[in-house]
């Protein structure tokens, strides 16, 4: 339905449930209706935060399903985030809090090899942060993921991370 016919459509609409308004009423109504149709979702901003991989503080990162909490106080809110070393060329960086009901994940162990909620006993996968068990009672969904890029040559990890609210 293009503009001109939603007019008629609103107009018609209005007659026949016998409203009467103003002509600027209608015209703040009509144009409310354009703008919504012309809003654009904003797109969540990320930085970049390069990780040195072989500095002694990151030596979990070292081997394949290693993995470690991770904070910069100027990004993500200043949130720990995971990140979970996936294979020798990839890692994966994801939020450190349940989206059951916000209680801090455990990163996986060698106890427990998923990422585990112990407020309800959710879990995520280690590769993705995909739910793979529900949490006792209720719903969580996948941990919210950050993108990731490493460079093999400089050992450096690069994650985006949103900045601070
Ligand atoms: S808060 Fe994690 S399972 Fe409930």
């Amino acid at each position: 339905m293009n503009n001109q016919e939603r007019r008629e459509f609103i107009k018609s609409g209005l007659q026949g449930l016998g409203i009467t308004i103003c002509a600027g009423s209608i015209m703040s109504i009509l144009s409310s209706c354009e703008m919504n149709e012309d809003l654009i979702q904003p797109q969540e901003t990320t930085f970049p935060l390069i990780i040195a991989i072989d500095d002694p503080n990151n030596i979990d990162l070292t081997r394949i399903g290693g993995a470690m909490y991770y904070n910069h106080p100027s990004l993500n809110n200043g949130e720990d985030f995971i990140i979970i070393r996936v294979d020798n060329d990839s890692f994966l960086a994801l939020s450190s809090f349940c989206t059951h009901q916000g209680c801090q994940v455990n990163i996986p162990s060698m106890d427990k090899l998923t990422i585990f909620c112990p407020c309800h006993f959710a879990e995520f996968s280690p590769l993705t942060g995909e739910v793979i068990q529900q949490p006792n009672q209720g719903t969580a969904t996948n941990l919210p993921v950050f993108k990731t890029e490493y460079d093999i040559v400089n050992n450096r990890l690069t994650v985006y991370l949103p900045g601070n609210d």
